[in-house]
């Protein structure tokens, strides 16, 4: 049922400082910013051979991800994106097994413009994960 890891998002507070950090200190390629303002955030591709890492930055304080930089506020890993063959299946039984989607049962269109649903971190480990039709 479950797919490649497609993404390891990380919070940043400033995504330029993130940027050169990594840049300088890992000699990581990083594309350029672009700004997603349906999903509140700023955010930058790092690739690695097996898939990317994203860092996100707030537009505003409206954001989904300020509260997570309120708690955290040096960054840090905010959610791990996995592709899924048949999201909707994906979904049903996640809610079957006693498992919440958050914001509504229905899949939106992520930031790689293909369907997502997030999974509520309190009903798998703590942790937020997405699930992405492949
Ligand atoms: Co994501």
């Amino acid at each position: 049922m479950i797919g490649s890891i497609n993404h390891i998002a990380i919070a940043v507070p400033d995504i330029r400082a993130a940027m050169a950090q990594w840049q300088a200190r890992t000699g990581a390629e990083i594309s350029d910013i672009q700004t997603l303002p349906e999903h509140g955030v700023h955010v930058v591709f790092i690739q690695a051979e097996n898939g990317k890492v994203e860092l996100l930055e707030p537009i505003d304080d409206s954001s989904p991800i300020t509260k997570f930089l309120e708690k955290n506020p040096d960054g840090g890993m905010h959610h791990i994106c996995f592709d899924v063959a048949d999201l909707i299946a994906s979904r049903d039984r996640l809610i079957a097994e006693g498992g919440r989607v958050l914001g509504g049962t229905e899949p939106r269109i992520g930031a790689h413009g293909k369907p997502v649903i997030f999974i509520h971190p309190k009903d798998l480990t703590g942790t937020l994960i997405e699930l992405q039709q492949a």
